[in-house]
């Protein structure tokens, strides 16, 4: 175990956790293993207490073999110790509950005082509804009126994506919520801000003299944006068939990447004032006001057969539980622009796709050239400098700079200056739930999503959702899957006289590495 500077840990506030879903599949890779770490590394102290709650019955005994096993599976820490693991398994009880019957809300509330009485619990309660969007709102309501909200401590409310279907859905479910909850007890997850380096993304900007003087229209040309995935749809087909790419990571992921891109510097560095800036950077979206303007600036892609590394892969239209017919886009490229003084005239690149050759997700922001001068006015080629920001799963920062070929007398060519976060010996960076279970149970609701937030990043998709509900699927392009998508997403770029630039790793041969190179 990594040794933990105890000066820098804070035990969050006593709670109990009700996991809503505690046989899923998020529950079994992500939120066991997280409380686990958390638990090791001492920002949850001895008085806690976590309710597996799901409708099948499990024994206690059985319910805690299943959190043993998801942490030896997924955890970056290991059980090392039968006494210390019987003593952190002693926190994990396991209730029945059919969430549609109050009944059972009331016998969770016996248990939940039992349960603070048991480890000195101050009657804070954070729920975690891992579940279906249309559980939420019938929760919510037996929470309240089953008097799980009525004790003396604070109550949280912790929830997943997707928050509705398109605007209308989110409000109705945001209308529900507020009947019982208030915003500031609302915590909308979106785990990319949960990742180390879209959290870093604030602390370059406005903690580095070399970038935020530059980080406007005058010096950038282009900012990119891709998150690509290797996986196709996987098990997932009936949930992504209906969602697609737009929903399932264009409204959240990468509308709160661009946001932070994009924001003006807060003038506190307190929650509020932080959302306050990202809400405006996606108001000042430029919307796509027509069939047209979707048409000319946005790129639907659906995976067919295809190859990677010489093994075949099959095409969407035969995943399970996909329509084969199905017009649900798998790959999404776009030009957008943050029409503001700080970024006018400046395309937003910005793509995602399933069955992409590699996974990554990375931001690259380009700047524009000097102008030639003496030394270097018989060359118009120079390459432009680069800062490109690696979120996942390499976590990283580089800059690509053009120096003199060693050597070679006015030779000038590109090298790049890397700081490989994730190549340092013992970092061991905490996952993204980690993060987001500590500050939902600190009251740190920066990295979470405000509901205006969310809002208008649906009110932005949603033109385009229905730009292509009206062409029914003519503007939808095939790609083999294990391709870099539609050819067309090229020449979006090729358009305005960019490209895409390589991402993970891929960098050009004529790249001197100064430190390391790309791993
Ligand atoms: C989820 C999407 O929100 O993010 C998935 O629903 C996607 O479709 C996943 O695979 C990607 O997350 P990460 O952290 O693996 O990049």
């Amino acid at each position: 175990m990594t040794e933990v500077n105890k000066h820098e840990t804070i035990a969050a506030e006593g709670a109990v956790y009700y996991l809503f879903g505690a046989t899923g599949d998020l529950a079994r890779r992500k939120l066991f293993p997280a409380l686990f770490s958390l638990y090791k590394e001492g920002k949850l102290a001895e008085d806690f207490a976590v309710v597996g709650l799901a409708r099948r019955p499990r024994t206690n005994e059985q319910f805690r073999a299943d959190v043993h096993e998801s942490i030896a599976e997924f955890c970056r820490y290991k059980v090392e110790d039968a006494e210390k693991w019987e003593r952190f398994a002693s926190h994990f009880v396991y209730m029945s509950l059919d969430i549609n019957n109050v009944d059972g809300f009331r016998e969770l509330d016996r248990l939940s005082k039992e349960l603070d009485a048991q480890f000195g619990i101050p009657g804070n309660r954070l729920f975690y509804l891992a579940l279906a969007p249309e559980l939420f709102g019938p929760v919510s309501f037996n929470l309240r009126d089953g008097g799980m909200l009525d004790s003396h401590g604070w109550n949280r409310l912790v929830i997943e994506k997707p928050f509705g279907y398109d605007l209308e859905s989110a409000r109705k479910l945001n209308a529900q919520l507020s009947q019982v909850f208030k915003e500031e007890e609302i915590y909308r997850i979106d785990h990319y801000l949960g990742k180390e380096m879209v959290q870093n993304i604030e602390v370059l900007r406005f903690s580095n003299a070399f970038f935020e003087p530059l980080w406007n229209n005058k010096h950038i040309a282009n900012v990119q944006i891709t998150l690509s995935e290797t996986v196709g749809v996987e098990e997932r087909g009936g949930y992504y068939d209906k969602s697609g790419a737009l929903r399932d990571m264009v409204q959240n992921h990468m509308m709160q990447m661009l946001s932070m891109i994009a924001m003006e510097p807060p003038s506190r560095l307190h929650p509020e004032d932080i959302r306050d800036e990202k809400v405006k950077a996606l108001r000042s979206l430029r919307p796509f006001e027509s069939g047209e303007a979707v048409a000319a600036n946005v790129i639907r892609g659906q995976y067919s057969e295809g190859e990677s590394k010489g093994k075949p892969l099959t095409g969407y239209r035969q995943e399970d539980s996909v329509n084969p017919q199905s017009a649900t886009e798998t790959y999404f490229a776009a030009r957008v622009f943050v029409d503001n003084f700080r970024w006018a005239g400046v395309p937003f690149y910005i793509r995602t796709g399933k069955r992409l050759p590699v996974k990554t997700t990375e931001v690259v922001i380009e700047f524009k050239n000097v102008p030639d001068n003496i030394l270097f006015a018989n060359r118009h080629d120079l390459a432009p400098n680069l800062l490109v920001i690696r979120v996942n799963p390499m976590e990283g920062i580089y800059i690509k700079i053009n120096a003199k070929k060693p050597g070679v007398d006015n030779v000038v060519q590109p090298v790049s200056m890397e700081f490989c976060q994730s190549c340092q010996v013992g970092i061991n960076t905490p996952e993204a739930y980690e993060r987001l279970i500590y500050d939902a149970a600190r009251g740190e609701s920066t990295y979470f999503t405000r509901w205006d937030e969310v809002a208008q990043a649906w009110s932005f998709v949603d033109r385009i959702a229905d730009a292509w509900r009206e062409d029914g699927g003519a503007s939808l392009q095939l790609y083999p899957a294990g391709s870099w998508g539609p050819e067309r997403t090229d020449k979006l770029l090729a358009q305005d006289g960019f490209h895409w630039w390589p991402v993970n790793g891929q960098a050009e041969d004529n790249v001197i590495w100064i430190s390391g190179g790309p791993k």
